[in-house]
């Protein structure tokens, strides 16, 4: 039977050669997204932008990646600003997010000239003017906004909502007392609106309807403030689906809808068409990306057998964060289907957790010891979020194109996880 490939390399050879638990990603899936978002946004619309919300997956080869693909990249702390900036990436071209942003990042955001700051609340907003002034560089910012939406997905990845910590409500006196603000202060240059709704959306509904109630609350600024917006930010949020063979979500399913959305809701409220921009950020990396695995124990109990790998929740927190469905297959046989009559199986982390479940019912043959399984649509928010939990040492991430496959972040060591480990003189010992 053949085995796995991604990217043009055979699975099997990359578990052997690199080592797991490993992810992979293929380069050509993310600059095929990259060659959608140009097709179906940026050449359809007069004036519009993206960005890749670099949250989902960041390393300066993947700012290289974007940059060459003509993206914008999204910020949102001093770290990703520092990697994007270290691999060159044009600061004109970044935007800088974060609802609770410090001192040194709006600093650092402004010395490197970013092209936009979307600011997320009042306080932000004044500390920002200071700043600004203090160093008279004039800052361009959005005003994020919370379009009191909810999508269809986890809570915990939701943001649009009525309530959420992120942004100004479009009702009430807060967004009117923030333009008022920007617009009187000296290096505040207000561009316009910024929203996200939420995150692994695959209908447009939450996105539309933010749209028209953005548009609503454009209309208020213009006729209470004269404010006009200039560009609307129409955040990411498209979804990813679990394995190959499922339908591929194309942005346009978004992107028409939204587009659709605003300019017919600017026609009825007699207001010109902003410039518009997205950032999305799983949708453009998370296919290209497998997590392999080791299986290290097959327990079979009553009722279960727990397939038990050599990662788990470090590496990939997503299952028990957000109960985000993931599908796996055997590498060296990947067609081979469940026994029909088997009890369940299900795909375990190594973690000392009884949470640390990747796959709750996993659709796997029956597996040996020493096997490598591919965890699918694992290129976002897997490698961003993993931690050292049970001093598990992060996964070393490989690009593969054309079936050579390169380290770009190496695996952490044991003595990585000693760095900055320190013993007080009072327990210091010989040999420390
Ligand atoms: N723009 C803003 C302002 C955001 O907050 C986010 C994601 C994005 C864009 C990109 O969203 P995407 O296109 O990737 O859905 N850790 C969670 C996802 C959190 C997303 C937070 N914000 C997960 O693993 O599902």
């Amino acid at each position: 039977m053949p085995h796995l490939f991604w990217g043009g390399a055979d699975c099997v050879e990359l578990a052997a050669r690199f080592g797991t638990p490993l992810y992979v990603l293929d380069e050509s899936v993310i600059r095929a997204r990259c060659a959608e978002v140009r097709r179906d946004f940026l050449d359809r619309w007069p004036n519009a932008s993206a960005s890749y919300a670099s949250k989902a997956f960041l390393t300066r080869t993947m700012a290289r990646i974007v940059e060459e693909e003509g993206l914008g990249l999204d910020v949102v702390s001093l770290g990703e600003l520092h990697t994007a900036l270290s691999a060159g990436f044009p600061a004109s071209r970044i935007e800088m997010h974060g609802s609770a942003k410090s001192e040194a990042e709006l600093n650092a955001a402004l010395d490197a000239g970013v092209g936009c700051i979307v600011v997320d609340g009042l306080m932000e907003l004044e500390v920002l003017a200071d700043l600004a002034a203090r160093r008279e560089r004039r800052a361009e910012i959005l005003l994020r906004v919370t379009p009191g939406v909810a999508p269809h997905t986890h809570a915990y990845i939701a943001t649009g909502h009525q309530g959420s910590k992120f942004g100004l409500p479009l009702d009430g006196d807060l967004l009117p007392q923030a333009v008022r603000l920007a617009l009187d202060r000296e290096f505040i240059s207000l561009r316009g609106l910024h929203f996200h709704v939420g995150s692994q959306i695959f209908d447009p509904t939450a996105h539309v309807r933010s749209v028209i109630r953005v548009v609503e609350a454009m209309k208020r600024l213009r006729e209470e403030l004269g404010f006009r917006v200039l560009e609307l930010n129409m955040g990411g949020g498209f979804g990813a689906r679990s394995h190959p063979s499922e339908p591929h979500v194309p942005l346009s399913l978004f992107a028409d809808a939204m587009m659709e959305a605003l300019e017919r809701a600017c026609r009825v409220e007699g207001l010109e068409v902003p410039a518009v921009s997205m950032e999305p950020g799983r949708w453009i990396v998370s296919e290209a990306g497998i997590t392999l695995y080791r299986v290290e124990t097959v327990k079979e109990l009553p009722g279960v057998t727990y397939v038990g790998v050599d990662g788990g929740m470090a590496d990939n927190p997503r299952p028990a964060l957000y109960q985000a469905v993931y599908r796996a297959v055997v590498a060296n046989r990947p067609e081979e289907l469940p026994d029909s009559e088997g009890t369940k199986v299900s795909m375990v982390g190594k973690c000392c957790e009884t949470g640390d479940i990747l796959i709750e019912e996993a659709a796997l043959p029956p597996v040996r010891r020493g096997e490598v399984l591919a965890l699918f649509n694992t290129g976002a928010y897997t490698f961003s979020m993993a931690g050292n939990y049970n001093r598990l040492c992060r996964p070393a991430v490989v690009l593969v194109k054309g079936g050579q496959a390169e380290v770009i972040a190496e695996r952490q060591t044991l003595d990585d996880l000693l760095r900055g480990d320190r013993i007080p003189q009072r327990l210091a010992r010989r040999g420390d």
